[in-house]
């Protein structure tokens, strides 16, 4: 890739900065100085310093937030603040994206990453990846719903869902239940809730193919995922080995 390229990404300014820093002769590339921006380096095997300070290179983010209520799962929106405005400008540059999507009023589990190849892996219908909600529901939520559930319900437009996990946490006028879905329909858990005559009053999404949520992590607040989570959510390893 571009030297400038790589070190705007690298969070080195903008790409006239970089080219200021190149004028100064504070680049070098593998010790020597460089001056041209649109020089390729390969940030794999190039050693790449400015000043004193060895550039290294990251490709991809991956971060989990905890997406509060009122932010819409998108990069940008015309009206509504996005999951992205809430990343400070140097995470922007990686120009990441939401894996699914929640509803603006839903909270919770949202994965952000510029991987693309991850994300589609993760959204891909083919590949049946579980996701987990904690919702509230009005109504008092019975065993022949769970029966709905693993049978599958038929949504407002025909559609017949998947078998969906439904675990009854606490019944009452507001239930509270656990859902287990490995579909990504449009206002899917409200909507399946409809159609057995129920209304989703909360919802969070607690984990997504074996993600589970750090629930130290205050609204609106994301981390870098660790190795291991990072490891486990390709579904190739996580179909392997298991979630650990
Ligand atoms: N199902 C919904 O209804 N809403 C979400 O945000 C996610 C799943």
């Amino acid at each position: 890739m571009r030297l400038d390229k790589l070190l705007a990404n690298s969070g080195y300014g903008s790409r006239k900065d970089v080219k200021s820093l190149l004028k100064q002769k504070r680049v070098t590339v593998n010790d020597s100085v460089v001056k041209d921006s649109s020089v390729h380096v390969d940030p794999e095997i190039d050693f790449i310093k400015v000043g004193d300070h060895a550039v290294h290179y990251q490709k991809y983010i991956y971060l989990m937030m905890n997406k509060p209520k009122g932010v819409i799962s998108a990069t940008e929106d015309m009206k509504d603040k996005t999951v992205i405005d809430l990343l400070t400008t140097d995470l922007q540059r990686f120009k990441a994206f939401p894996v699914g999507r929640l509803d603006k009023d839903t909270e919770g589990l949202l994965l952000i990453t510029n991987d693309g190849e991850l994300a589609h892996q993760l959204t891909s219908p083919k590949k049946d990846i579980e996701k987990v909600y904690y919702a509230q529901v009005q109504g008092n939520v019975t065993e022949g719903d769970t029966e709905a559930f693993t049978k599958g319900v038929v949504l407002d437009d025909g559609y017949k869902t998947k078998p969906a996990q439904l675990r009854i946490l606490k019944r009452d006028a507001i239930s509270e239940v656990e859902v287990s879905i490995t579909e990504g329909k449009y206002h899917q858990v409200k909507r399946m809730f409809e159609a057995v005559g129920k209304k989703v009053m909360y919802l969070r999404r607690i984990s997504m193919g074996g993600l589970i949520l750090d629930e130290t992590l205050q609204l609106g607040t994301y981390r870098e995922l660790t190795e291991n989570e990072l490891y486990y959510l390709r579904p190739t390893n996580n179909e392997m080995e298991g979630f650990k």
